[in-house]
């Protein structure tokens, strides 16, 4: 018999790529190909790519040059490179490094294994992209690495024009998938053991608009509620300038949508803001914050801040700090502005010098650090239930789960205790065919499954005992 092909995947940025990558996997998989925790013991080494923030350039090319030495051991070995930069550079890619076999755009997923085929056949690198989405990567096999969740996209690149941002560039205008579809694809995933989904989109506010004529975000929240089998949905991410009552609405009456909302804020400055083309002041921020928390009961809230947009001042930064301050945000990703080529604020004048930028960013930092610890302090105390990702990556002898608020909260469970567990070490509960968890296989049964990790997709109810910036600690309740 011969030995089955192997793949390897290394993706970049965010859970969109996290997605598209999971499609590749099944697609490959589906072909017969079997995953590898090594380029060295791969047939096909893939780089899903991300072009949002600087040094994504340096990282692939570096990446480019070590894969190099892989195959100049296995020159059967072929190097895919797909996701945002794939789109940004395309044939440069393969100037640059030509040992590069195939250079594919994100939206022509399903195209790989005839990428690949075709590459086997003519033995020249190929360079494939497509203007259209012919097809939603989500209709395509998923071999999934987590068996309880799934992401699923709901929305196709972005029809805004934030200054600062390639994505209109790289992933197009937006497109949007058919509710009938979405809620098959839940319905399926549900069916097969997953209980959590993540809708994923750019600007999911603004899903429905190109094929229904209005936005429907809010139906398609309210239609996900009672789909067997699905406890909990989350959403990322929504644009402040769309984020209206009726999505604030769906999501205190669903059942399912959790009380997480992730809400981009960029900069507290109204002129930065208007600079940035983002279409909202910091008053209708505000707004908008203090009628998200009206309407949804214990909501957790989250954010994006970009320190030193060009021509951000001292006054600038300080209303960024004052709003932050005054919304405590439970958590933020902070990032220092960098200049995407292409994009118009690249091309602004007043770029702020870098150790400005550092020493901004790193006063936001120790904000936000506080006040994710505050935030996090107010639970001490409470009872929370949380779902098990596995076990804690910081020490394995604890269980890590998620509150519906999307805290991190660290235990020792029973099944851990004395275990000396490793992630791959398969729970005998799941394994043994107990549960929703034993049929999760992926949206294709052709595809296999990701190895058992204990505890993963199981509910545990936990007392919150302390708390750090970044997580809490639990004490098991049952
Ligand atoms: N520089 C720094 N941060 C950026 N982001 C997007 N583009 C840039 C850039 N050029 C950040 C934004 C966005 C998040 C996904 O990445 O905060 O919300
Ligand atoms: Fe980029 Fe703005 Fe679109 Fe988000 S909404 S992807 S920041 S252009």
């Amino acid at each position: 018999m011969s030995k089955p092909k192997t793949y390897w995947i290394r993706t970049f940025g965010c859970q969109m790529n996290e997605h598209d990558s999971e499609r590749l996997a099944g697609l490959l998989e589906v072909q017969g190909y079997r995953k590898v925790a090594t380029p060295d013991l791969a047939d096909v080494a893939v780089f899903n790519t991300c072009a949002i923030r600087e040094n994504a350039d340096n990282r692939l090319y570096g990446n480019l040059g070590h894969i190099k030495a892989v195959k100049d051991v296995n020159p059967d070995l072929k190097v895919v490179v797909g996701g945002c930069l794939a789109e940004k550079d395309r044939e440069t890619i393969v100037r640059k490094a030509p040992w590069v076999d195939v250079v594919m755009g994100t939206r022509n997923i399903e195209a790989l294994p005839d990428l690949l085929q075709r590459v086997e056949e003519q033995g020249i690198p190929v360079v494939e992209f497509s203007e259209t989405l012919n097809v939603f990567p989500s209709a395509l096999p998923a071999r999934r690495d987590n068996r309880f969740h799934a992401w699923v996209a709901i929305q196709y690149g972005c029809n805004n024009a934030c200054t600062f941002c390639i994505v209109p560039s790289v992933r197009g205008h937006e497109d949007s998938r058919r509710i009938g579809d979405i809620l098959g694809e839940v319905k399926q995933l549900c069916a097969d053991g997953v209980i959590e989904v993540t809708l994923l989109g750019q600007n999911v506010n603004s899903y429905g608009r190109d094929i229904y004529s209005k936005p429907k975000f809010a139906d398609l929240l309210l239609s996900l509620d009672g789909i067997e089998g699905l406890e909990r949905v989350r959403y990322t991410s929504p644009h402040p300038k769309d984020f209206r009552e009726p999505v604030a609405r769906a999501m205190a009456e669903s059942k399912v949508v959790c009380e997480h909302l992730h809400l981009p804020l960029q900069s507290g400055s109204s002129r930065v803001l208007k600079s940035m083309k983002r279409s909202y002041s910091r008053e209708k921020f505000l707004d908008k914050v203090a009628m998200a928390r009206e309407i949804i009961p214990g909501l957790a809230l989250t954010t994006d801040i970009i320190v030193g947009f060009p021509g951000e001042t001292e006054e600038d930064f300080e209303q960024t700090m004052s709003l932050v301050e005054q919304v405590r945000f439970d958590g933020a990703f902070t990032f220092q502005y960098s200049p995407r080529p292409g994009t118009v604020a690249a091309t602004m004048q007043d770029q702020v010098p870098k150790e400005v930028v550092t020493e901004r960013f790193n006063r936001l930092a120790d904000l936000q650090h506080r006040i994710s610890l505050e935030c996090n302090q107010q639970h001490v105390g409470e009872i929370v239930e949380v779902l098990v990702e596995g076990p804690s990556k910081k020490d394995p002898d604890k269980l890590t789960g998620r509150t519906r608020t999307n805290k991190l909260v660290h235990f020792t469970d029973r099944e851990l205790v004395g275990a000396g567990a490793s992630p791959a070490r398969v729970n005998p509960g799941v394994a043994g065919g107990l549960g929703r968890l034993n049929a999760a296989i992926g949206v294709s049964s052709a595809v296999a499954a990701a190895p058992a990790i204990v505890g993963q997709g199981e509910f545990r109810t936990l007392e919150i005992i302390s708390a750090s910036p970044s997580h809490m600690e639990g004490r098991l309740l049952e």
